[in-house]
């Protein structure tokens, strides 16, 4: 019921496909992918093509997590590279409406995301149509931050959204200093997909530390 979805923002990029191979065999649900733009956050990672030249080396579903200002003119590109949630940042997109209905088009499963400050209510009129809220618990940019325990409410208020339209397939994902005991209040608030980047991959022993976040 719970899934972990480690964030390769922490992975050794020298060696991506070993890391992918090792946190697969770890037990991680998803592979959480963070594209960023260096515009919308302080912070440039990777884009679609580092993204297609991975999709080979792993059987775990991509979690693509878009922290960029444009994030609609990349839709097609990742849908082609068979990428199962396209999460966009609400605070980045003025027709929100719009760009879940291009998403779930291309054949996609689509998200949006909240930064820190931004607050659940601006969902309520698209909660109907999505298929993850991801409500950030810090503040978008680089792995291994302290969480922010504000999230925990949020959450809640994310899942009483959720039941209020009565969409009952969304997640609800956080993202930012999950670790083994962070996790605990944020899933008793009712979210069901937990990344974790600098607590899986600096873990001396990842399966353990994705196990100890799935059921602590
Ligand atoms: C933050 C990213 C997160 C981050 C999480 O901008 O969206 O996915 O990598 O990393 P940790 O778990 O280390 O906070
Ligand atoms: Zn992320």
């Amino acid at each position: 019921m719970i899934k972990v979805a480690p964030s390769m923002l922490s992975a050794d990029f020298a060696i991506l496909s070993e890391e992918l191979k090792s946190i697969e065999t770890a037990g991680a649900d998803l592979l959480h992918i963070d594209v960023m733009d260096g515009h919308f956050v302080p912070n440039l990672t990777f884009g679609a093509p580092v993204v297609k030249a991975i999709r080979p080396y792993t059987k775990m579903p991509f979690d693509v997590h878009l922290m960029v200002t444009n994030p609609g003119d990349y839709v097609e590109e990742y849908a082609k590279i068979g990428v199962e949630y396209f999460t966009f940042h609400q605070e980045t997109v003025p027709h929100i409406h719009r760009l879940v209905q291009h998403i779930k088009q291309c054949g996609m499963k689509a998200g949006i995301a909240l930064n820190p400050g931004t607050p659940v209510a601006v969902l309520e009129d698209i909660a109907a149509d999505l298929d993850m809220i991801l409500i950030m618990s810090v503040n978008p940019g680089f792995g291994g931050q302290s969480f922010i325990p504000n999230a925990i409410k949020k959450v809640k208020q994310a899942k009483l959204l959720l039941e209020e339209v009565d969409n009952t397939s969304a997640v609800i994902e956080v993202d930012g200093g999950i670790n083994d005991i962070t996790c605990v209040p944020i899933k008793r608030a009712g979210a069901t997909v937990l990344v974790a980047g600098y607590a899986v991959f600096g873990a001396s022993n990842r399966a353990k530390m994705i196990e100890a976040i799935r059921t602590n």
